[in-house]
């Protein structure tokens, strides 16, 4: 199985229109469903009409009263990429420092173009530059139909005589007009990320950000929803869906003008950011990835779920397996029993693979038996697994098993041969004494010999078994007192862009040699869950917190972007490792079975009970994995609504099966019950409703029996139940 990769097609029709072949173009980038409009004004300004729903009919955009419409009632319509310089106050996508320090730039429309680059992927780039001094902006718009994303890019190349400044170059800018605006964002840190916050926006600028580099996503995400006129609803409005595909710091601003228009500015952030180019030298940005819905953000989510799963995933068509991972059940406290009973448990409950994570490594006096020492040291300890991990893999194999690995190639323990040997490879600012996170530094990724070493550590891994088969990638502390020996001192803020940019050369490099084996992204749980990351990986960690309750809301709003199919969700013990709390063990099942079921436990530590529930819910899962993994998600109930309740259903693509999951998370009295509408369903079909993972009573009145799909869309499902803990798992079947 390989990367699904963009390739643009040679035979592909090509299109070239020149300013001067044709006045004013009109600029579409269309999807199925949604479309972007520019057009040129007669300033030569490229002037951003409109982004949302398709028009069916003629645009009147050829004639100048609505071309350069919408004015923004200060006598200029907004640009497509606003520069600093003219009449551009606002927050800029742009801002440069030219060769003879001039700080202003008037980009001009010079050109555009369109490629066929897929069937259904359509490629405009789009020329500008500013007449007075010589740099070209090309901006690069990729429309994917059937899932009606559009992303958007931008080259920056300097034709000056000396040095340009870049301050700042963002990925995207959209301008948006409506009579309010509401932001859904993200906050959080260690095993609590991605808490959804929604919020008005008032007159002025509020910036989602990152300064981290790495771990980016710990604190706030790049992916956001942006309402218009109320806030996001499920099934109806006006919403817009943004992600930034980037790994590094990155910066988000909703700016809400003086005319009541917002203007949204994305890419990465220009913190100490400052990128010099010398003549002839280009800087390009990450895409951002845009989607829009006139249907609520439940099409958002589906729209961006089909476009991770068509074109920015490793692997997107291999059900992903039940995994055990040893790191909650084992820590780095093992030997070679351990792992080997831990895999022949996993065997007999009915587990796919199996990970062995933290502690592998290391040997002497930096033996990997606490996080203070042996990152780097990527050798087998040879005292814990005196046989390698060859044998533990064939162990596996002859199980039944897929095996996989656990590693940090970025890190590196103060206490390491490593350290010792390449102390210049290790992140630091000037004379300044390294800080530790972790007991740990940061490798300069913007040193090619670093990135050579992590192709290595990749390579010396895969090299210690034929049978390993996934790797868990880690990241566990962020950037403090960013520099690099590597870069020359005036060149130091390009410590940022150059270290994401190593990263990704090193995943192009790996999954060149690659293309088999799965990578899981992880960064302490959900540190760096970016789409730029995600397109090298076939899963992502979505949090060190495995508490069930907790996770409900974690993984909702991370499916609010990211599928289910790549979302890793551990069953681990009670009480929780993280937050104490205890859960029935179906509760922790039904949780984790709504996306990339896996364990985090040691399976000896199960009674003959749970035992069975166990191996009987890894067998259901296996039966409605396709619908979990491939199918279409739709929300029922928000956990973040109040309610107490949360539910959701995935339907898979031919409509005939589906699965629903709800969650109670709070005690609703006696008197109080469950009911929601199903979504999805074909009305004219019959459904057969089968409850999984029962333990005890029914929670399903109707377990078992067949309803027509209008009724359940119309007059819904209750359910019997509303304490604490309460869950039900429904498999619908059409008949
Ligand atoms: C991070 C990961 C965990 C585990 C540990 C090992 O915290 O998120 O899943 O791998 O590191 O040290």
């Amino acid at each position: 199985m390989t990367l699904k990769r963009i390739i643009p097609l040679a035979l592909a029709a090509s299109v070239f229109i020149t300013a001067e072949a044709k006045e004013n173009p009109l600029i579409r980038i269309s999807t199925d469903g949604t479309e972007m409009i520019m057009t040129v004004a007669d300033n030569g300004n490229l002037v951003h009409n409109y982004y949302g729903k398709k028009f069916k009919n003629a645009l009147p955009y050829q004639t100048k009263k609505y071309r350069e419409q919408p004015d923004n009632g200060a006598g200029f319509a907004p640009q497509a990429f606003p520069a600093y310089g003219g009449y551009v106050t606002i927050s800029p996508a742009l801002k440069l420092v030219h060769s003879d320090g001039s700080h202003t730039t008037h980009l001009k429309y010079v050109s555009h173009s369109v490629t066929q680059l897929q069937d259904d992927v359509t490629r405009t780039e789009i020329t500008l530059n500013d007449p007075l001094y010589d740099v070209d902006l090309t901006l690069t718009f990729d429309a994917y139909g059937k899932e009606n994303v559009i992303t958007q890019s931008a080259t920056l190349t300097n034709k000056e005589e000396g040095r340009l400044t870049v301050e700042n170059l963002a990925s995207t800018y959209l301008p948006l007009h409506a009579d309010s605006y509401y932001l859904t964002h993200f906050h959080g840190v260690w095993a609590t990320e991605m808490q959804l916050v929604e919020e008005q926006l008032q007159p002025g600028i509020k910036s989602v950000e990152s300064k981290r580099g790495v771990q980016a996503t710990q604190t706030a995400n790049p992916a956001f929803l942006l309402s218009l006129n109320g806030p996001a609803r499920e099934d109806h409005g006006d919403v817009y869906g943004g992600a930034l595909a980037w790994s590094g710091n990155y910066k988000l601003t909703f700016e809400q003008d003086e005319c009541g228009r917002m203007n949204v500015v994305g890419g990465i952030n220009d913190f100490a950011s400052t990128y010099y180019l010398d003549n002839g030298q280009s800087l390009t940005t990450p895409d951002m990835v845009w989607t829009f819905s006139d249907k609520g953000r439940g099409q958002v989510s589906r729209n961006l779920h089909d476009w991770i799963r068509n074109h920015s995933l490793a692997h997107p068509d291999m059900e992903r397996p039940v995994v055990l991972n040893s790191w909650e059940g084992a820590y780095m406290n093992f030997d070679e029993k351990t792992i080997t009973d831990m895999i022949d448990d996993a065997a007999k409950i009915g587990v796919e693979m199996f990970v062995l994570d933290d502690g592998w490594f290391g040997n002497g006096e930096y033996a990997r038996n606490t996080d203070h020492a042996g990152l780097g040291d990527w050798q087998v300890n040879t005292e814990k697994l005196p046989r390698g991990i060859d044998y533990l893999a064939k162990h596996a194999v002859k199980n039944g098993l897929k095996f996989g690995i656990w590693i940090e190639p970025e890190m590196v323990n103060p206490k390491s041969r490593l350290a010792e040997a390449h102390p210049e490879w290790i992140v630091k600012s000037g004379d300044r004494d390294r800080l530790q996170i972790r007991q740990q530094w940061i490798l300069d990724l913007t040193n090619p010999e670093v990135q050579d070493f992590i192709v290595k550590t990749f390579d010396d891994v895969l090299a210690l078994s034929s049978d390993i088969s996934y790797i868990k990638w880690d990241a566990n502390r962020f950037v403090t007192d960013f520099g690099s020996e590597h870069l020359p001192s005036d060149r130091q803020s390009h410590f940022w862009i150059d270290y994401t940019k190593g990263l990704y050369s090193v995943y192009d490099r790996i999954r060149e040699s690659h293309p088999d084996v799965m990578i899981q992204l992880c960064s302490s749980g959900g540190a760096r869950l970016d789409m730029g990351a995600l397109k090298y990986h076939d899963e992502f960690w979505t949090s060190d917190n495995t508490n069930s309750l907790d996770r409900i809301r974690i993984q909702n709003s991370t499916n609010l972007f990211y599928p289910a199919m790549a979302t890793a969700s551990h069953v681990s013990t009670s009480p929780n490792h993280q937050t104490g709390m205890m859960a029935p063990l179906k509760y922790r099942f039904d949780v984790a079975m709504s996306g990339r079921l896996g364990l985090e436990l040691q399976p000896k530590h199960l009674n003959e009970k749970e035992w069975e529930f166990a191996k009987n819910a890894i067998a259901n899962y296996k039966k409605i994995r396709p619908i979990v993994q491939f199918g279409d998600l739709y929300r029922l109930k928000n956990p973040e609504d109040g309610s107490g309740w949360a539910s959701h259903q995935y339907v898979s693509k031919d409509g005939k099966q589906s699965v629903f999951f709800a969650y109670s998370m709070k005690y609703h009295g006696r008197t109080t019950f469950f009911q929601t509408r199903l979504k999805g369903l074909d009305p004219d079909k019959q459904y057969r409703i089968t409850e999984i993972n029962k333990a005890g009573w029914p929670s399903f009145y109707g377990d078992g029996q067949v309803f027509p799909g209008d009724y359940l869309m119309n007059e819904g499902i209750s359910l019997n139940g509303g304490n604490n803990f309460d869950s039900t798992v429904l498999h619908i079947e059409e008949i």
